[in-house]
């Protein structure tokens, strides 16, 4: 067995073209622990760590979750209202800790996606799927964690109530949906549109490797997981860098009145601040990345921090917070931040929305993201830096870019 604790060397890409070339590679895996489950690899068989057939095999089942029309109808019909009335309840008073209520608006949004019949309104219950969520965060960066023992302990309970609670009766509910379609009692469009439904629809395919349920379950967390966790980092971020910035109230009232913006800033925070600051890979066999040899085995670090500052690409001044900023053509305002090639990840556009290109304000198709749409609600709710209680990172993982707490107070509205 090859754990990661075996690679032979590392090999470290900093700039954009390595970087994405290496990103593209076949040769290179996210593979890294090529245990079971039961022996000790929290993260068997998630699409996140999946190489070559079956990792497409999937990639081509869920990506169906995240076409045009159904983007649509989560970013324009059931997100807003249901942001509003979070935030109505979660922002009172004058201050408040942003952190744990961007996680939570987040939550609300993945849950749906990924396939958990939650009651979203309750305030309780986000809670709890954000404490959950927590557990598979700290699971999906188990090599960056500082106590891995810890993390997978927990991450092994966490997936047993993650099933009993809201997994098994989601599925029952499902199958139940599935078998009427199956004997023509109800039409394809009674079923829920979610990860969970597209899995136990296929979950027979040979090819996707998902006969044993658990598998199923620990996708569908994967997507839970994936949804939540990045989204309310790069939101709160994203605050953190317009408070930093030369012009803090131009910035806010910009991002409040213009939504266009707004999501250029969620882009300019994604460039600066990755929510994975070194990406990692395994090489598969010995290969050539960048015209530099890469032995079996390595380890190979994508270092997107730098790879997102590269000045060939982001102009002469890519450390600076600018969401104005001109990007060379065909390179994404955010970078390498949501990845490319194989694991490019499928939720960019649930994130991000679509690249911002001239004039996308006006096209009737564009999509502006979730992330900008939380950036824009917290800059319309006054959000302003907390002049005395001090904001915490989250520091149980070599991730610099994760925020534990993050206290604002709450001024006039803008906009
Ligand atoms: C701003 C928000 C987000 C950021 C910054 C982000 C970032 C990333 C990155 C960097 C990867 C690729 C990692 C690598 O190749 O090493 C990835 C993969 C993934 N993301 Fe996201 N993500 C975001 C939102 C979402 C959403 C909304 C979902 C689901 C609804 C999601 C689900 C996933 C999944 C399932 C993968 C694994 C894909 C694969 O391995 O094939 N992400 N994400």
């Amino acid at each position: 067995m090859t754990l990661l604790e075996r690679y032979t060397t590392t090999v470290e890409l900093t700039t954009y073209d390595d970087i994405r070339e290496a990103l593209f590679s076949p040769d290179l895996s996210r593979t890294f622990d090529r245990r079971t489950y039961e022996d000790g690899n929290i993260r068997n068989g998630i699409v996140s760590i999946q190489h070559g057939p079956v990792h497409r095999a999937r990639r081509r089942v869920e990506n169906s979750q995240f076409r045009p029309d159904k983007l649509r109808l989560y970013e324009r019909e059931l997100w807003p209202p249901l942001q509003d009335d979070l935030l109505d309840r979660l922002l009172v008073g004058d201050e408040a800790d942003l952190y744990p209520i961007a996680e939570l608006l987040a939550a609300a949004l993945a849950s749906r996606r990924a396939g958990l019949d939650i009651d979203d309104r309750d305030i309780g219950t986000l809670e709890r799927i954000a404490g959950i969520v927590d557990a598979f965060s700290q699971g999906s960066a188990i090599l960056d964690a500082k106590d891995p023992d810890a993390v997978r302990t927990l991450v092994y309970e966490t997936y047993e109530t993650f099933e009993r609670e809201y997994i098994a009766p989601a599925r029952e509910r499902r199958l139940a949906l599935l078998d009427r379609v199956a004997r023509g009692e109800a039409g394809e469009e009674t079923l829920t549109q979610d990860i969970l439904t597209v899995l136990l629809q296929h979950a027979s395919d040979p090819l996707l490797e998902l006969s044993d349920g658990k598998r199923i379950v620990r996708e569908v967390a994967t997507y839970l997981q994936g949804g939540t966790h990045t989204s309310g980092q790069v939101a709160v971020n994203a605050i953190d860098l317009m408070f930093a910035s030369a012009t803090p109230e131009a910035h806010l009232e910009r991002a409040a009145t213009d939504l266009l913006f707004a999501q250029r800033v969620g882009h300019e925070t994604l460039r600066l601040r990755p929510t994975t600051p070194k990406a990692k890979r395994r090489a598969e066999v010995a290969t050539v990345i960048a015209g530099r040899a890469v032995p079996a085995d390595s380890q190979v670090l994508l270092n997107l921090v730098a790879g997102n500052r590269d000045p060939k690409h982001f102009g002469a001044d890519p450390e600076a917070f600018n969401p104005d900023r001109e990007v060379s053509p065909g390179v994404a305002r955010w970078g390498l931040s949501f990845g490319a090639g194989a694991h490019q990840c499928p939720g960019r556009t649930v994130g991000g929305g679509l690249p911002v290109a001239q004039g996308s304000g006006e096209d009737p198709d564009h999509l502006f993201g979730l992330v900008g749409l939380m950036i824009q609600a917290f800059a319309r709710r006054g959000a302003l830096p907390h002049p005395t209680k001090v904001s915490e990172p989250d520091t149980r993982t070599d991730r610099y870019t994760r925020w534990a707490h993050y206290w604002v107070t709450l001024g006039p509205r803008r906009g």
